[in-house]
């Protein structure tokens, strides 16, 4: 499914999103699907550097698949540990891309007459507990870098300080939000594009209580797989210390590229 979508500027940005290509609409995860747009040519945001499978899709197999980090797996230490890391990136998030995968099989097998219609409900729930728990740990590898921290600039900076009043304001919002997650879940920061606004908002599990049409810039894995080896209950460090490591320059230019994308208005 190719789509093109006109700029205020008049120019026709293609986009192929990685969900759209199998047919499943924005609204199916909460509008996660855009998350990650690819153009025709593999690029992400006009980024060449990104290609489908760093955004965690094979094009070539037709099957998601679990992308290199964009680190090692030591990197964000002392932060974030290398143990952490290597069970959250191979086990944790590599039974998300198995569990999306079986997910759509299963569906297909349905829709072929191979299987009940009667699990279409529970393979559906599946599809999306495993898919958005896929798209958000991608993103959350992105938005980590070993040489992260500090504030943004530019215009998510300008942009964080409009719609939350000032950096400082943005932080204790997000934290809190991250704090007060029940059982598992994250926190995001997202671009609600009909109104032109970031909000910052709770996803329980991976897919409860999503947003339908945000889409996000930064999550914050607070499952405890996410930081119980180092941090053990307290999670208000662990949330400290991935303030200490976040790319704001990837989250700049994913909110510059979602924004420019999504534009619904002038
Ligand atoms: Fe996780």
């Amino acid at each position: 499914m190719t789509q093109s979508q006109t700029t205020s500027a008049g120019s026709a940005i293609p986009r192929r999103t990685a969900l759209a290509s199998l047919g499943l609409g924005a609204a199916s995860l909460g509008g996660l699907s855009t998350a990650f747009a690819v153009d025709h040519h593999g690029n992400r945001n006009g980024d060449p550097k990104m290609s489908p499978e760093m955004v965690g899709w094979d094009p070539s197999d037709g099957r998601y698949v679990l992308p290199p980090l964009p680190y090692r797996y030591d990197d964000l230490e002392p932060h974030i540990d290398a143990e952490t890391m290597r069970l959250h990136h191979s086990v944790h998030h590599a039974s998300y891309v198995r569990g999306l995968n079986t997910a759509l099989q299963q569906l297909k097998e349905v829709r072929e007459g191979d299987r009940d219609s009667d699990q279409v409900r529970a393979i559906t729930r599946d599809l999306a507990f495993n898919g958005a728990g896929h798209f958000l740990h991608v993103l959350f590898w992105n938005t980590m870098s070993p040489s992260g921290g500090g504030k943004p600039d530019g215009e998510l900076a300008e942009k964080i300080k409009v719609d939350f009043g000032s950096f400082d304001k943005f932080t204790a919002h997000y934290k809190a939000a991250a704090g007060q997650v029940q059982g598992s879940g994250w926190a995001i920061l997202s671009y609600e594009p009909t109104s032109a606004q970031l909000v910052i908002h709770i996803a329980e599990k991976h897919q409860d209580f999503l947003l339908p049409g945000a889409v996000p810039l930064l999550p914050i894995d607070v499952w405890e797989h996410a930081y119980y080896l180092k941090y053990q209950n307290r999670r208000g460090e662990y949330i400290d210390a991935f303030m200490k490591v976040i790319n704001w320059d990837f989250v700049s230019r994913h909110y510059v590229g979602v924004r420019d994308l999504l534009e619904v208005h002038a």
